[in-house]
């Protein structure tokens, strides 16, 4: 099979034509893919109805080791799969008066995947299951990008600087399962991670920001802190660095947490969006 690489155009992203996912992939095609990825950030599987979630599982292994998945506003047996623990499903869709899965149906805010934890996963994979006919898109934006042209004063700003990565709360902005709401955000549970990183695969160094809501910057008050970092995100949400996909059913995307950075619009809460994902275990950010 011929991998066909098609770049999206944008600031990040490219289209891969030519795999058939629910079958496993040889080395000299994952060779294909992963350089991809490294190029483009966040990769794009379209037509792939066939996949189940062991093919997704297989094919998330070919990049490394699995993460289980994150802790969710709703009861964490709605939002993973029993049998399997590395899928985490995202849905608005309740049954039986539970919600099968996490987010629901309001925007998720621009974040990096599970930065709150010591050792986020590098890289995260959606399978479009159930969508809705408007809205529920989702944004990519290029973190090396953002870094390169962030403002001179803002980069002397938080060079060798570290972030408190918020843990209590979901990129919709709710409480996690067995979380406390934050009063002081020197004081938030989660992980300080450098705000500048270098990717230990290209060497290229990126912002990595985790989630507005309760990020502090140490070493600064809290004022100041909450200034920066409000300039910070303005920066990093312009389009210039950004990418969107508009799902169909089958779409499957792989995206590089350490590099980029995410948000998902809101949809028609009585329309059904369903969608599995896999989460690949990284290291310490540095
Ligand atoms: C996510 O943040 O991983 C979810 C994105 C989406 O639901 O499109």
């Amino acid at each position: 099979m011929t991998v066909e690489v098609i770049p999206t155009g944008a600031a990040l992203g490219a289209e891969i034509r030519g795999l058939d996912l629910s079958k496993p992939l040889s080395d000299a095609e994952f060779e294909a893919v992963q350089q991809a990825w490294y190029d483009h950030i966040v990769l794009l599987f379209r037509g792939q109805q066939k996949v189940n979630d062991d093919d997704l599982i297989r094919f998330s292994r070919h990049f490394g080791e699995l993460d289980i998945a994150p802790a969710s506003e709703t009861d964490m047996a709605g939002s993973q799969e029993k049998s399997r623990p590395e899928i985490w499903i995202i849905s608005n869709v309740v049954e039986n008066g539970k919600p099968i899965g996490a987010l629901g149906d309001k925007e998720a805010e621009w974040h990096t995947d599970m930065s709150y934890v010591a050792e986020p996963p590098m890289a995260s994979v959606l399978h479009s299951r159930e969508i809705p006919r408007q809205g529920g898109d989702t944004s990519f934006a290029n973190m090396y990008k953002a870094l390169e042209e962030l403002p001179a004063d803002l980069y002397a700003a938080i060079e060798g600087r570290y972030c408190n990565h918020d843990s209590s709360t979901t990129s919709v902005g709710e409480l996690r399962v067995g979380a406390s709401a934050v009063v002081d955000v020197r004081t938030a549970p989660g992980a300080r991670h450098p705000i500048i990183r270098t990717h230990p695969v290209t060497g290229g160094k990126s912002l990595y920001l985790g989630r507005r809501l309760n990020g502090y910057i140490e070493g600064y008050s809290v004022e100041e802190s909450e200034k920066l970092l409000d300039r910070l995100w303005a920066h990093c949400a312009k389009p210039e660095f950004a990418w969107t996909h508009k799902w169909a059913v089958g779409d499957l995307l792989i995206w590089d947490n350490r590099c980029a950075i995410h948000r998902r619009d809101s949809f028609d809460g009585s329309e059904r969006r369903v969608m599995h994902r896999t989460q690949i275990k990284g290291d310490a950010p540095r």
